[in-house]
């Protein structure tokens, strides 16, 4: 059992196979957190918990005139607004009365076998089959001391992943309606330590660059009030002590399965204890709750590492790939896609599309993928969006005769969507200009010269994706690319009253994740990559029903190291869409060999996105191999291990990194020379996974498993900016 209790009920110990996590009901029924870290004894850790007399702390009226107990200053696992606790919050509920200060206290608490499920939210899992081990869950009641609602803290504990999730529910057991404010979903208080913060921001073009900053006195949050995750922050976050590295030191990652509107905070108080949260943005959030109702807020996934951030990152691709992505595409190879975008853009006919097909089927391409174009009135981004209905007058053909003239060649049919996505110039506008997110009497902020519809209101779901399902069954296709391509702005539903409009945001995302369940089970075999401008939405909540997702529209080869560098720290390499694109690259001008733009295309669910008629004669054959070659390291690459050998950003000549399978028997070492110094210094790679009494053959050289991974392996040096090597490791 993952979940251990102490004889007076008042202490709950959580284990998974290395780490552990633990809450304790205190003399006060407050609910502590007494630890969070390596799997030790089970202990009473709160004998770490410092009682003194706190001035300006104040002190519950339960403690009478006990002056040293202060919520201000206690660990707390579930810390809510306005009972003298002034550090950032996980809860604030607007009360009958228009109040907000709420005391909560341990009530109850249940066991459950088994990993809980979240309705209408993503949430991880455990397979049937008992392969991923045991999974249990704890569910842990506490009441607001004026008795009106209940808190439901929910823990998933996967022993074998080394995972432990939360969520939690808020039931209105009163007979009046209450408000949310603010719902964290996770909360972690640490008594001592000095920590960095690793957060991961960007932009448009520039996904996921790290940083990493000392935790200092004060509050420092990353988020997102764009109703998506964002290309600007990640929904994840890694506390690490201050020496942690790549491969050694204690870290902490928080991961929310969600895709809207999120805040990550840490805060250093006045007792230099930090609390880190994360949950659902509170800034454009209110939900009502009827009496007997509940809300539920999404999941959050904790994991701990004692051996740095790389076992760390390992931890999450482990259960992300195989415990959060669903349906076949987990473990069936994903085919080798083109895609049309960069290559025709808007630009094309069927014709057309036939012909970059064609091409690209005799060098191995799988999959064919037309993307933004072939609907309503869409031959720039201006219009069209909304009308989902083909445009054959500009394909000069019908949508069957594309596809079957592809699948003819062998290959499969992917084409793209932006299902939110709405122009003013559109026949779904001039019909129903009250489906668009706007506010009455407002004139909307348009971006990419488009609004979108308002995904919270059920009808507008249901004729768009009735639409879509007309598209889809007119014809065999076997992919699809969900894209967004602006943030939410002026949010607003026409379906809800003035005082519930702070639920709109929320019940969008909700939306969205309600029609990608309803094509999943309507379309099971159907692949679904998920996008938003690149990567905007690339979070855990939509690796639930999308298994890859466009990393970014930057597909400069150089670029994407720090974009997939970035994203690897908390998502598996197999969710990251990633294509090899012209030269010199569309977004940068860069030359790039065309070896080395597949080594990083390869790193990630690989594709080409060019005309492959562009290509010379050469590159087509280059090309050619290069399938042959991603095909032979397809297992190595999408469930092997992932290690980072060196940052991007600080590479000194080489920078490199490298996958080993799970026993160790093969390894693949991709390295892309960065910088080029004449009579330059030796460069040494140490592998990692190896097993280090086994013989391991590379170039035809034999190495000892312990010398390639203690003293390394030497490269070459580097004679040309950008030049690659892909080194086949393999035991003998
Ligand atoms: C943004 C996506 O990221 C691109 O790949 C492409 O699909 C365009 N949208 C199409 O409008």
């Amino acid at each position: 059992m993952a979940i251990i209790l102490d004889k007076t009920k008042s202490l709950f110990t959580l284990q998974t196979d290395h780490s552990m996590y633990q809450m304790k009901k205190d003399r006060y029924g407050v609910l502590l957190h007494t630890y969070f870290g390596k799997r030790g004894s089970v202990f009473d850790y709160s004998y770490l918990v410092t009682y003194a007399d706190r001035g300006f702390s104040g002190n519950p009226y339960d403690a009478g005139n006990e002056r040293s107990y202060s919520l201000d200053a206690l660990p707390q696992e579930y810390p809510a607004y306005g009972s003298g606790d002034y550090r950032t919050s996980a809860l604030k509920v607007r009360y009958p009365d228009g109040s907000f200060s709420c005391e909560l206290k341990f009530k109850d608490f249940e066991i459950q076998e088994g990993k809980y499920n979240l309705p209408g939210l993503p949430a991880i899992y455990l397979s049937d089959d008992g392969t991923d081990g045991r999974a249990d869950t704890l569910i842990i009641t506490l009441e607001d001391t004026r008795r009106l609602f209940y808190v439901h803290l929910y823990y998933g504990v996967m022993e074998n992943l080394d995972l432990i999730t939360r969520a939690v529910r808020i039931e209105n057991h009163s007979e009046a309606d209450i408000y949310l404010e603010n719902v964290q979903s996770a909360c972690i208080d640490f008594l001592h330590g000095s920590f960095d913060l690793h957060t991961f921001y960007g932009r448009h073009v520039k996904e996921r660059t790290c940083q990493r900053t000392p935790v200092s006195h004060g509050i420092q949050s990353i988020g997102s009030t764009r109703g998506t995750s964002s290309h600007q922050y990640n929904p994840f976050l890694i506390l690490s002590d201050r020496t942690t590295t790549e491969e050694t030191g204690n870290c902490f990652g928080l991961s929310l399965l969600y895709s809207g509107d999120f805040l990550g905070a840490a805060e250093h108080d006045q007792y230099n204890q930090t609390r880190v949260l994360m949950g659902i943005h509170p800034d454009n959030f209110t939900w009502r709750i009827k009496p007997g109702d509940s809300f539920f807020a999404p999941e959050a996934a904790l994991a701990w590492s004692g051996n740095g951030l790389g076992q760390l990152s390992r931890i999450y691709h482990r259960a992300y790939r195989d415990n959060l992505c669903r349906g076949i595409w987990k473990t069936k190879r994903r085919p080798v896609l083109l895609n049309s975008w960069e290559g025709v853009y808007f630009d094309f006919n069927g014709d057309k599309l036939v012909e970059m097909a064609q091409e690209a089927s005799k060098l191995g391409v799988e999959l064919f993928v037309m993307d933004d174009g072939w609907f309503g009135k869409r031959d720039l981004d201006v219009s069209g969006l909304g009308d989902w209905f083909v445009n054959e007058e500009k394909l000069g053909c019908t949508l069957a005769s594309i596809s079957e003239r592809i699948h003819a060649l062998g290959m499969k049919f992917g084409i793209w969507f932006e299902p939110e996505g709405i122009n003013e110039d559109s026949e779904l506008y001039r019909n129903h200009p009250d489906w668009a997110m706007q506010i009455p009497g407002k004139a909307p902020s348009r971006s990419r010269y488009q609004l979108l519809l308002d995904f919270s209101r059920e009808d507008v779901r249901e004729y768009i994706l009735s639409q879509i399902c007309q598209v889809l069954d007119s014809t065999e296709i076997e992919y699809l690319k969900w894209d967004l391509n602006r943030s939410l702005s002026d949010i607003y539903s026409a379906a809800l009253p003035a005082e519930r409009q702070g639920e709109a945001a929320h019940r969008y995302v909700l939306g969205v994740y309600d029609m990608l369940e309803k094509l999943h089970s309507r379309y099971p075999g159907m692949l679904i990559e998920g996008c938003s401008g690149g990567g905007g939405r690339f979070d855990a909540g939509m690796l639930y029903y999308t298994p890859q997702i466009w990393c970014s529209d930057d597909t400069d080869a150089i670029e994407r190291l720090s974009i997939q560098y970035g994203t690897s720290f908390g998502y598996p390499i197999s969710t990251m869409g990633s294509h090899v694109s012209k030269c010199p690259n569309e977004q940068t001008g860069r030359i790039t060999p065309i070896h080395t733009r597949a080594a990083v295309a390869m790193s990630g669910t690989f594709g080409y996105e060019l005309d492959p008629h562009e290509m010379t004669r050469e590159e087509k054959e280059t090309v050619k191999s290069q399938i042959e070659e991603f095909k032979s390291y397809y297992e190595l690459i999408q469930y092997g291990d992932y290690y980072r050998l060196t940052n991007p950003a600080t590479a000194e000549s080489w920078h490199s990194w490298q996958f080993a399978s799970s026993d160790g028997s093969e390894a693949l070492l991709i390295s892309v020379a960065l910088k080029i110094h004449p009579n330059g210094p030796g460069c040494w790679c140490r592998l990692k996974g190896l097993k280090e009494d086994s013989t391991y053959l590379v170039n035809g050289e034999a190495y000892p498993g312990d010398v390639l991974m203690n003293t390394g392996l030497p490269l070459p040096a580097a004679t040309a900016e950008y030049e690659s090597i892909r080194l086949h490791i393999t035991e003998k």
